[in-house]
């Protein structure tokens, strides 16, 4: 045993890890860069809610030809899809675009759980890019990755750490020098990234933001941070006219990171996937769960809009009937009534780095119906948070 033998050992673990991030990381962009989702004409005209000769009356007043790949069959892209939407009148259009009122406030939801592998990462990826895509109101989504893991990241901003963009750990830890000229509130804004969604934005994570429970220990024990919690808050706070819906995923631990999605958070999701093993971890955490909540009080957190349980990954047996029905008689007032189903689609569009809602049915390997069926059991679960969202605005309207 001597101190510097594992130093040495540590650090040669840290050699061959960083040199294999960088490998797999090049690897994963040249395999996976990512393409716009694109749609037929019949899903076109689905998805705007048009008959195909209005669609094509309507694409035919843009520079867009659909016709111009090289098989000749009838595509666009979903920014092409955007700009043909702009067009309609509002007796054409599903609903009407969202106007966010002075009364109405940017809505920030948490999704986490201490226990690790249960759906957040996918829930948050999905939730985000289906409150853009799936609701004609236009939503500003902005997604926000808390977590030093950094999958989320991949999906939506995978070439973030090759260009030098700043990271959340940056902006929290103030890692950063201001451009000449540049303020603090452009630098803020910039770092949430364009996605190959045109309304949603991402704040990713980087490797170097696991440094961020070190560096709130140093200057939480060094009297530096009088406030260690509302740092994030502040952040979103800079940007909260550019977005309706924040989503922030969350590392599975409860440290300063999580602590500060808490914080800035308006609501929580907590996605619990159904086995015996993660409802008991998420039992005792949830048991833990007021020292929590007396901490952010504490700090003068106003209270949550709405706290729900999403359930994943469900499988249908008589086994998770069994544990739905133990749960219900525990949880029923805060759970979901849809679940988020265990699908192949979902497992294979994770592996790929995307949602069902930001690739294409055509680019799916397997079989099309299985992705659709995973399509519209996401769309449902999106659907019973907008409708959480939207009944928040409504008070906030009327209060
Ligand atoms: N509905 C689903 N159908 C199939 N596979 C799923 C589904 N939801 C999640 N998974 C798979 O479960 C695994 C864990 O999901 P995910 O990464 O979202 O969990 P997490 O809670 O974010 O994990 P961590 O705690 O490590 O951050 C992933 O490999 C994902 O592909
Ligand atoms: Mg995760």
């Amino acid at each position: 045993m001597d101190t510097n033998h594992t130093t040495q050992d540590f650090q040669q673990l840290k050699e061959g890890a960083d040199q294999y991030i960088k490998r797999r990381n090049l690897r994963l962009l040249a395999n996976h860069r990512k393409e716009l989702r694109n749609f037929t004409r019949a899903e076109a005209s689905t998805y705007l809610g048009i008959d195909a000769k209005t669609l094509d009356k309507y694409v035919a007043s843009t520079e867009i030809d659909p016709r111009r790949h090289e098989d000749s069959q009838w595509s666009i892209d979903i920014e092409e899809m955007y700009q043909v939407r702009a067009l309609l009148p509002e007796s054409l259009r599903k609903e009407i675009k969202f106007e966010r009122s002075s009364k109405q406030t940017a809505q920030v939801i948490v999704i986490q759980n201490q226990k690790g592998g249960v759906g957040k990462t996918v829930s948050a990826a999905t939730i985000a890019s289906g409150l853009a895509t799936e609701f004609h109101q236009e939503y500003r989504v902005g997604l926000i990755d808390m977590d030093g893991q950094a999958t989320l990241s991949m999906y939506y901003a995978p070439e973030a750490a090759q260009e030098g963009c700043l990271s959340v750990g940056d902006l929290m830890m103030r890692n950063f020098d201001l451009d000449e000229g540049e303020t603090y509130e452009q630098a803020v804004s910039e770092a949430f990234l364009p996605t190959t969604i045109p309304n949603l934005r991402i704040l990713p994570a980087s490797q170097t933001d696991r440094a961020i429970e070190g560096w709130f220990h140093e200057q939480v024990f060094s009297q530096q941070l009088p406030s260690p919690y509302s740092i994030l808050s502040t952040i979103i706070d800079t940007v909260k006219d550019e977005f309706d819906i924040i989503i922030i995923d969350t590392p599975p631990s409860l440290g300063y990171a999580t602590y500060n999605a808490y914080y800035a958070a308006t609501s929580v999701v907590f996605p619990l996937s159904i086995t015996e093993n993660d409802i008991d971890a998420t039992c005792s955490y949830f048991s833990y769960i007021p020292q929590v909540w007396a901490l952010l009080k504490n700090a003068d957190h106003a209270g949550y809009d709405f706290m729900k349980i999403l359930l994943t990954n469900h499988k249908d047996s008589s086994t998770t009937t069994e544990l739905m029905n133990s749960l219900y008689d525990h949880f029923a007032p805060y759970l979901y009534s849809k679940e988020f189903k265990n699908s192949e689609a979902i497992r294979q569009s994770s592996s790929l780095l995307s949602t069902v809602f930001d690739m294409s049915k055509s680019e799916y390997p397997k079989s099309k119906s299985t992705f659709q069926t995973a399509q519209q059991n996401s769309y449902e679960v999106t659907s019973q948070i907008q409708r959480d969202i939207l009944s928040v605005w409504r008070e906030q309207e009327q209060a």
